[in-house]
């Protein structure tokens, strides 16, 4: 490992010198998380019962601990108090049931195994010409102007069009269907105002009346799409054993997690990596010059970017991390942005390096029983778009005036707020 001491000691600094919450830090987390590494790998987030775990080998470690890490953060989702107006939305519809990321074992598997038969490798491989098919479009909407809103005319619409298709959702409603998205991952931000939780959660009711809608037409006359899948198929009731079909509830908690999950965070990912490879000159002309490289320079995004920046674990038992007495009933908040730049594995963590050995090292779709059923179809995503990109299209620059380089302030998502690009056809 070489040596950059340089990146490793923010001068001076001490974990107290940071506010995690503020928009600065989000934005910018990186002297923290360094300083967290060297100083306070497990740190008490101060007046909150929340504990910060940022060194990759801890985040691995504890993403295994399903006995006294729990993802059944339910009720933080609710938000702090539940404005009654709030409430009183969403009663309107489904209730929210453990499926996947907010169950433990032995439940959690029940829908798992389902959920995996969904994403198999031969349905995902089977939409590559789809793919690839959507991406040449989106580039032949731009192609011609020289410039574009890479979010909005990209990299947005590309993962919600092939989910969208996977479930069955016409192209008319995809306006509504990303507006639904939004408000799942804003919920999931915790930082909505009073006006924007009720507008969320109107959203989210529209959602599922679409959806229950659409599940009971597929199940009177089932087609080749997921959602078909779903209804169609029997689970072991987690508390009785009895086979069964999926019920309402158990059916829109899974698509919404298929929103939430696999929306923005893969947008974010193919955003993020275009400003680094712009920002990188050397890096975007050795991908053009051998697209061979794309395959581990998406690795090497995924690891920098890490659109799923953190994620919750609720403490079962009180439990003691690097000599950090954990209480129970505490919130772990695994870092993976971090842990994914941590410099005792990555050489260089905060630099591109789209040829580097152990890119794939990285945990940005998380590990063990709650790694990311959608990375394969993610990956796939964003190698599609890279290659075209890439092989279309050239000259990228950032226009600067019109591009917000800033991240959302999310605690558990990252992504940038907008990108404009400018940039040549390729010959
Ligand atoms: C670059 C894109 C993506 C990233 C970085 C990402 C990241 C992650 C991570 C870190 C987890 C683990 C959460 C935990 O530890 O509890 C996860 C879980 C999950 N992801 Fe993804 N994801 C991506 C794309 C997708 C896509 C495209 C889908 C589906 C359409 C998807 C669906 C899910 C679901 C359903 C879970 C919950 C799995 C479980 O709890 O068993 N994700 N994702």
């Amino acid at each position: 490992m070489s040596d950059n001491t340089a990146a490793k000691r923010p001068a001076g600094k001490c974990p107290m010198d940071f506010n995690f919450f503020d928009e600065e830090t989000l934005n910018c987390p990186y002297d923290f998380y360094k300083t967290l590494q060297e100083q306070a790998p497990v740190y008490n987030l101060p007046d909150t019962n929340i504990y910060m775990v940022t060194r990759h080998a801890d985040v691995k470690q504890l993403l295994k601990d399903t006995e006294t890490y729990s993802n059944n953060f339910t009720e933080l989702l609710k938000g702090p108090v539940p404005d009654e107006a709030v409430t009183a939305i969403y009663a309107k519809a489904w209730q929210p049931v453990d499926t996947m990321i907010t169950a433990d074992p032995p439940r959690h598997r029940a829908y798992r195994t389902l959920v995996n038969k969904v994403f198999s490798a031969k349905r995902v491989n089977e939409m590559e010409d789809y793919m690839t098919a959507i991406v040449h479009e989106l580039i032949d909407n731009i192609i011609d102007k020289g410039e574009c809103d890479f979010v909005r005319e990209f990299t947005t619409p590309l993962p919600v069009y092939v989910i969208a298709d996977q479930l069955g959702v016409p192209r008319k409603d995809l306006e509504a269907f990303k507006r639904w998205s939004d408000s799942f991952a804003r919920r999931l931000s915790q930082l909505a105002t009073p006006e924007e939780e009720i507008e969320d959660a109107e959203n989210i009711v529209e959602f599922q009346f679409y959806f229950a809608d659409m599940i009971a037409k597929r199940r009177e006359e089932p087609k080749d799409d997921m959602i078909s899948d779903l209804v169609s198929t029997t689970i072991s009731d987690p508390d009785s054993g009895e086979t069964r079909p999926l019920n309402m509830e158990e059916l829109q908690s899974i698509l919404q997690q298929f929103l939430v999950a696999g929306n923005e965070t893969t947008t974010s990912a193919i955003t993020g990596g275009m400003v680094s490879l712009i920002q990188n000159p050397e890096q975007l002309k050795a991908l053009q010059d051998d697209p061979s490289k794309i395959a581990n320079a998406v690795e090497e995004i995924l690891r920098m970017e890490s659109p799923s920046a953190g994620i919750w674990r609720v403490v079962k038992k009180d439990s003691e991390i690097h000599g950090v007495k954990v209480p129970k009933d505490s919130l772990l908040m695994l870092r993976y942005h971090a842990a994914n730049r941590d410099q005792e594995l990555f050489d260089t963590p905060d630099s591109i390096d789209i040829d580097r050995d152990n890119a794939g090292d990285h945990i940005a779709f998380g590990q063990g029983i709650h790694f990311c059923p959608g990375a394969m179809l993610a990956r796939k995503e964003m190698n599609v778009a890279f290659e075209a990109l890439l092989s279309r299209l050239t000259n990228f620059a950032i226009n600067e005036d019109k591009s917000e380089l800033e991240y959302w302030p999310n605690i558990v998502l990252r992504g940038l707020k907008g990108l404009h690009l400018t940039f040549d056809k390729r010959d």
